[in-house]
């Protein structure tokens, strides 16, 4: 029987744009951080997806740090990419820039790592492609991203054992 190969793809991305109304903004008026995370979320999602080419989950949000506070009004760019491949997961890194459009200032308001799982029409996990990696950044986070998986799946094993999961 012959086997079904499978071809490498090149890591996808994503980015998505928003604008810090009234309705995202807590009593000080900043961003709220669910708001971010989910924003943080959907942008990985689409990141995923299209490299996928099909459903993903988010399995695990990871090193999800708030920088610096967003203020109402300003415009907040998130943008994803898959920095590794596993078998079934990959993972998604996010930076969050805000721009204070007035002012013409930016900041690193955020960032993130998550870990998103491919789903068949069943919903049971599925083979990715192997991720092609060429460049030397690219060769760069994909080690970094095996160092994090390794750890994350270290606490995942230690979590179990203590019956916390
Ligand atoms: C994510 C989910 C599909 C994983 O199911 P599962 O039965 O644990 O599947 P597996 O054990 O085969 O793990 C699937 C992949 O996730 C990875 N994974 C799961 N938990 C992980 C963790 N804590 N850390 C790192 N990787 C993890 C596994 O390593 C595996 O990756 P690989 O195939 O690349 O090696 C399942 O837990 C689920 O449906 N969770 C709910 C998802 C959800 O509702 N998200 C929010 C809305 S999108």
């Amino acid at each position: 029987m012959s086997k079904k190969i499978i071809e490498p793809r090149t890591a996808s991305e994503a980015v998505t744009t928003n604008i810090v109304t009234p309705h995202d903004t807590n009593h000080l008026g900043t961003l709220f951080g669910g708001t971010l995370m989910a924003w943080i979320d959907t942008v990985a999602g689409i990141c995923a997806m299209r490299y996928a080419q099909m459903t993903v989950v988010t399995a695990v949000v990871d090193a999800l740090q708030f920088q610096q506070p967003v203020r109402r009004g300003w415009i907040v760019t998130a943008r994803a990419r898959v920095n590794y491949v596993g078998n079934t997961s990959c993972e998604v890194g996010v930076r969050v820039g805000a721009e204070d459009i007035q002012q013409g200032e930016s900041v690193h308001a955020a960032s993130a790592y998550l870990t998103m799982v491919a789903l068949d029409k069943e919903g049971k996990p599925c083979p990715l492609p192997p991720l092609l990696v060429q460049s030397d950044r690219d060769k760069r986070r994909r080690r970094a991203a095996e160092t994090r998986r390794a750890l994350r799946l270290a606490l995942q094993r230690r979590m179990q054992a203590e019956g916390k999961t």
